[in-house]
């Protein structure tokens, strides 16, 4: 599994020979002006919730590469109703995808669109790969429902928002590792905007000290699992 950071909280993620991506907020992203998104390939676009800094390229991605949008009934409902493939899903369940199983989880946060559309509720999602299972958590506060993850997926990494402000800080994502019984973590959602910039040094050096490894990559680098 390969997984790419767009900026913000937008990944690229490989897997079983397909390609998704994440929550596109990037031609609006002025730290991510080197990420041109006609170049992206996408086979699923997976949405976490119906904010602008979450689903800003959706559209312009899935014209050009015809994927599927995956994500709750309500924002898959309102991106069927503009002509384009859908995969809904909901809380709890979950859903065989031919590059891997993918969950769809709880989150804490909200997600209505730009327009005011009802974005239904909020989540992340887990994936189980062929060799290697992630979470991403999508916005999201520290919450107990992350202990539920590990009760039935054993994870590589998980994908956490560390930004403060809208999210979780580093703090409570180190809490939530304890939580998903996983030390290795990807930040996201921090920088992009005034509000949740972060001293990465001092939130690396904050996991280091508690045996755990924040990766921080720099928009367009890759990870392999
Ligand atoms: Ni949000
Ligand atoms: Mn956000």
């Amino acid at each position: 599994m390969k997984i790419t950071f767009y900026g913000h909280a937008s990944l690229g993620i490989t897997v079983g020979g397909k390609k998704i991506i994440v929550d596109p907020y990037i031609t609006a992203n002025e730290l991510a002006k080197h990420i041109d998104i006609n170049e992206l390939e996408a086979d699923y676009i997976l949405v976490t919730h119906a904010h602008g800094d979450h689903i800003l390229d959706v559209e312009a991605i899935a014209k050009n590469t015809g994927a599927v949008i995956v994500s709750n009934a309500e924002i898959a409902g309102y991106y069927e109703n503009k002509g384009f493939k859908v995969h809904p899903m909901n809380h709890g369940g979950s859903w065989q995808f031919d590059f891997g199983k993918v969950k769809y989880v709880n989150a804490i946060h909200s997600s209505s669109f730009p327009d005011g559309t009802y974005g239904g509720n909020q989540g992340g999602f887990v994936i189980e790969g062929e060799h290697k299972n992630i979470y991403i958590a999508g916005d999201t506060a520290l919450t107990y429902d992350m202990k539920l993850i590990p009760l039935r997926t054993k994870l590589d990494l998980a994908i956490l928002p560390i930004g403060s402000n809208f999210t979780m800080d580093v703090d409570d994502a180190i809490i939530a590792s304890d939580f998903l019984e996983c030390d290795k973590i990807l930040g996201y959602h921090y920088d992009t905007f005034g509000y949740i910039k972060i001293n990465h040094e001092e939130a690396k050096r904050k996991f280091y000290d508690k045996d755990k490894d924040l990766m921080l990559l720099e928009i367009g680098e890759s990870i392999e699992l």
